[in-house]
């Protein structure tokens, strides 16, 4: 040994020693606090007719007519982000999210007592996708509102006074994606509310494999059937056979059986033939409102299956291993967009909890190239990414709305940015609301516990701007998985 590499050894075990120091075990925020936070904020993007017990008591009824237009009753769900839109889409993903954290995770959310704000928070989400599906076998409602003329507003939800229109798939104009997750999410729902609500726990099934069998008899992408009004928004961007899949694993999960088992291997193979066409190896790291593969993989490895595929997503993500896909900011973000990078930074910290933890079950490692990891580098890299969220950053600030001593205070959200319906009672028309919009102050009411989009993925640098939304608009997509990552930390050291 050469006395250069005798000094690299020495200076290597010694930065190592320092890493595995600074990186540390202590609790470095309050993550019982942050998973309170990040419940709260879906009261904030609730449609339609608010309960008694509302406590973010600056929002009011809003929507009440939604569905008039299609005759039937489309009232409540989450408006999805900084607009007052709803799409079936990605809410319904939101509420696999929140039913997966759950899932995983409720002994955290129970021991910070936040397990019922969590699973009514679900309930919020699945009451609406029972009633998107009311209509099955024939028709699932995918979208509420239209989109150009609700943007072209800035405008309270409860002034809302553009068109609400309604728009459906049916038999002859499917849409496999929104029937899809709509199914995976009332079936992992219905594993959620099990042992709290059982009646609930059963309709959710129930309407859950009606809701596959529409998807997987009459294929077909919403792009198609209604793509003038879900595009470019929330255009379904990979295809239908990831959500076929994802459903069809969840509804294995869900009746404790195998009957779905030829769909999701049918629907896998087709994936891996685009893949090969296409060379587009896409599957590893994505996962998000449009795309499932990822955690598909992470769900089926549970039960011993595509082991393979869910080893690749974990290489893929870890900062050491060989075989990394993803990239991140100079200060530790995992970045894979430059709009709405959070989004994927909670799935896939999620996504990482949820495998760490079978891992660690089966006794296995994680391999990647030559090199083997234990299954607590992926919890690692989740404390990572949620403390960098939470104000272990550049910045120095938390990219929580009302957490911390520093946080974002001009999110790209009209309900936020508008005088409360209390402060403010009269109405204020479409146009009047943009000098709010265009004004430098801070937002008026505290969407409390938003994450929004986060910082320049490339300099980690964050403009607390509210015309910026790729940066300053949260979603509940982004929130949904990060409740799950906050509910771990709570009572998990590593
Ligand atoms: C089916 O859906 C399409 C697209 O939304 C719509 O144009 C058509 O009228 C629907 N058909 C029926 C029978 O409702």
């Amino acid at each position: 040994m050469s006395s250069m590499e005798r000094i690299c050894v020495v200076v290597c075990g010694v930065l190592l020693l320092m890493s595995t120091a600074s990186v540390g075990w202590e609790q470095k925020h309050d993550y019982k606090l942050a998973l309170s936070k990040s419940l709260l904020f879906f009261e904030g993007q609730r449609s339609g007719k608010l309960p008694p017990n509302q406590r973010l008591t600056w929002r009011k009824d809003s929507a009440l007519r939604d569905g008039q237009e299609g005759g039937v009753d489309l009232t409540g769900g989450y408006y999805d982000a900084g607009d007052n839109v709803k799409y079936s889409f990605p809410m319904a993903f939101t509420a696999t999210m929140l039913a997966w954290s759950i899932i995983e995770f409720g002994d955290g959310m129970a021991e910070g007592g936040e397990w019922i704000n969590a699973a009514e928070t679900l309930r919020w989400n699945t009451d609406f996708l029972l009633k998107a599906t009311a209509n099955l076998p024939n028709t699932v409602y995918a979208m509420v509102g239209n989109p150009n003329s609700d943007h072209n507003c800035w405008e309270r939800p409860e002034d809302m006074d553009t068109p609400r229109p309604v728009y459906a798939v049916n038999t002859t104009h499917p849409g496999s994606e929104v029937a899809g997750e709509i199914a995976a999410a009332l079936a992992a729902a219905s594993i959620a509310f099990k042992n709290y609500d059982a009646a609930y726990s059963w309709r959710l099934l129930s309407k859950a494999k009606e809701a596959y069998y529409f998807a997987n008899k009459y294929q077909g992408s919403y792009n198609d059937a209604i793509g003038h009004a879900v595009c470019p928004f929330y255009c379904d961007f990979s295809g239908y056979q990831d959500e076929l899949a994802w459903a069809g694993a969840w509804l294995n999960k869900a009746t404790n059986t195998k009957k779905y088992q030829k769909h999701v291997d049918a629907a896998i193979r087709k994936i891996k033939f685009m893949e090969e066409v296409t060379q587009n190896y896409y599957i590893d790291t994505e996962f998000s409102w449009d795309n499932k593969h990822a955690g598909l993989y992470v769900l089926l490895s549970q039960i011993g299956q595509y082991k393979k595929e869910a080893q690749t997503f974990a290489c893929g993500v870890l900062p050491e291993s060989p075989t990394r896909t993803i990239k991140y900011t100079p200060g530790g973000l995992l970045f894979k967009t430059e709009g709405c990078n959070s989004q994927v930074v909670g799935s896939l910290s999620l996504l990482a909890l949820i495998y760490a933890k079978h891992v660690r079950l089966a006794r296995e490692r994680i391999t990647c190239g030559n090199t083997k990891f234990p299954a607590w580098k992926l919890v690692e890299f989740a404390k990572n990414q949620a403390d960098y969220i939470l104000g272990t950053n550049p910045m120095g600030m938390s990219y929580m709305v009302g957490f911390g001593p520093k946080f974002p205070q001009r999110i790209h959200h009209r309900a936020a940015s508008l005088p409360s319906i209390n402060a403010h009672p009269s109405f204020i028309a479409c146009g009047n609301g943009f000098s709010y919009l265009d004004n430098p102050n801070p937002n008026l009411n505290e969407l409390t516990g938003a994450i929004v989009g986060g910082p320049n993925t490339g300099t980690d640098h964050f403009d607390d701007d509210r015309r910026q939304a790729a940066q300053t608009e949260p979603t509940t997509y982004v929130n949904a998985p990060f409740v799950g990552v906050f509910a771990y930390f709570i009572n998990h050291k590593k």
